[in-house]
Parts: structure tokens; C-alpha cells; sequence
């Protein structure tokens, strides 16, 4: 079956708070869209790959694809422009994506050191018959659910038990047809940054749908802040 990923990237990156959009910002001197894309890639799994980019810089990414395709290799690239909210931009991507891929992979620009190898244990167990795959790794720290206290600030409400806990990353790798339906059940919250849902295996999960787990790995760390980005640096520097 062929596999077509979504690489989402039209996002603008408050919290990393560089002056160009997250996705265009250097990584030992490569855009992390093209760290991203040529790992993807990398995998020799997926046929083709949508980039959903912010709206006003359509140019500035085609750019970065030479003749269509990722650098190095052959595979194809799409540029489209996103949506409002990370939801909004996968639903785009899509939508522009070829008829014949029936497994999607949705995978975030920011996760720009995600190596090939993660990619491909997705789609293997796409091919062994799961229709929603997320990687994810052992969490660290102790987590507590809290809600506003009466006197202001929070108060803890529950622990949640660690070893039960896993921190999903991407690529998610879907049955297309699954995934499509997850995101049409969800469409009246896509514009909405507040209700808009930022993990798409969880619209697969409102479905009562199973999600397959896989190892993930501790490279695919998301560059949200600047503490990110250097560390990003230093795992690049340490193959
Ligand atoms: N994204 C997207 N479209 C949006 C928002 C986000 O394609 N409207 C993408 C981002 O480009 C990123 C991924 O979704 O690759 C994960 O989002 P996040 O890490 O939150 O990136 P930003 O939204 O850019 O960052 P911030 O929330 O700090 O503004
Ligand atoms: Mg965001």
C-alpha cells in the first residue's frame, strides 16, 4: 500500500520566539522542515510528502524543495498552505493529498531529528494490520492532574501512575480512510485554537477506536523553546 505523510509546518512558533517561522528556522545551518522531510524521506517507506506551510510564506518553502522533491532524493513534495491551528493544517494536508496513498502519516516539522528507522517501525505496523500507530516513550517525570483552588493558584487532584504513562511523539501513521474520518467528526473544532485537538491519534481515540503503540525515541524530541533548539543542536552534533 502506499504511504503519503503530512508534514505539518505551518505553525509560527511563539514559544521559540525567532523572528521566521518555526519550521524555517536553521538547525546546524538546514531548515528543521528539511531536517524533517529528508528523514521521512530517509525511511524509503513513504511515496510522497504534503508540507502544510504558513500562509504568505508558500514561496519561501517551495524553495527549500528543488524541483519537487526532498533534497538528495526523489521523492515528491507538495507545499500547501495550513490552517489556522495544527488540526486545521493536517485536515489541508490532507485534503491535497494523492487518492492512490492509502496510509497517511502525520509527522511535525518539529521534530526535526526523528530518524528514518522510526518512521519505518510505523509503517510496519501499519502493514501488519494496526489502522493507528503512535510512537511513544517512557515518561520522567512525576505527573499530577490539578485544578484551580479556591483561594487561587491550583491544587493537585490525582497522581497518575508513572510506569503507565508513555509521551506519544510523531510520525502517527494511519489507515487513511480511519484518519479522514477521525478529522471529519472533529471538523467544528479545527479554527478554534482553544478546542482545536493537537494529538490526531486522540481524534482516532474519540472514534473508540484502538491506537497501537510503538517505541519511539528520544532523538524525535519536539523544538517547542529555545532550551529545545540547543539541545536539538547538541543531538545533531552527536550522531
Ligand atoms: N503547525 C501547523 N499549523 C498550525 C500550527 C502548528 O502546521 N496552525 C505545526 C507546527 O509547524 C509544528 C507542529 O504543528 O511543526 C507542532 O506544533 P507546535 O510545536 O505547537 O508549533 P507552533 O504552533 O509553531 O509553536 P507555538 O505553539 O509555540 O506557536
Ligand atoms: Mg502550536
Amino acid at each position: 500500500m502506499r504511504c503519503g505523510a503530512v508534514l505539518t509546518a505551518a505553525g509560527s512558533g511563539t514559544r521559540l520566539g525567532h523572528d521566521l517561522p518555526k519550521a524555517l528556522v536553521p538547525l546546524s545551518g538546514t531548515p528543521l522542515v528539511v531536517h524533517a522531510a529528508r528523514a521521512l524521506a530517509e525511511s524509503g517507506v513513504v511515496d510522497v510528502v504534503v508540507v502544510t506551510a504558513p500562509a504568505g510564506h508558500l514561496d519561501d518553502f517551495q524553495a527549500l524543495f528543488p524541483g519537487g522533491t526532498v533534497p538528495g532524493g526523489q521523492v515528491p513534495v507538495r507545499v500547501v498552505v495550513g490552517g489556522v491551528t495544527r488540526q486545521a493544517s493536517v485536515a489541508a494536508g490532507l485534503a491535497a493529498l494523492p487518492a492512490e496513498h492509502a496510509l497517511v502519516l502525520v509527522h511535525d516539522a518539529a521534530r526535526a531529528l526523528a530518524g528514518p528507522g522510526l518512521t519505518r517501525r510505523v509503517v510496519a505496523a501499519l502493514a501488519a494490520g494496526h489502522g493507528a500507530v503512535v510512537p511513544g516513550v517512557p515518561v520522567t517525570d512525576t505527573v499530577k492532574r490539578v485544578e484551580p483552588a479556591a483561594g487561587g493558584g491550583e491544587v493537585v487532584v490525582e497522581t497518575a501512575e508513572r510506569a503507565v504513562l508513555r509521551a506519544v511523539q510523531t510520525p502517527q501513521g494511519f489507515r487513511r480512510e480511519l484518519l479522514e474520518r477521525a478529522h471529519r467528526a472533529a471538523a467544528d473544532r479545527a479554527d478554534d485554537e482553544a478546542r482545536a485537538v493537537s494529538d490526531d491519534a486522540g481524534l482516532v481515540e474519540l472514534l473508540g477506536e484502538q491506537v497501537h503503540l510503538v517505541a519511539g525515541e528520544p532523538r524525535a524530541l519536539k523544538v517547542t523553546t529555545p532550551t529545545d533548539l540547543a539541545l536539538a543542536e547538541l543531538l545533531l552534533s552527536r550522531p
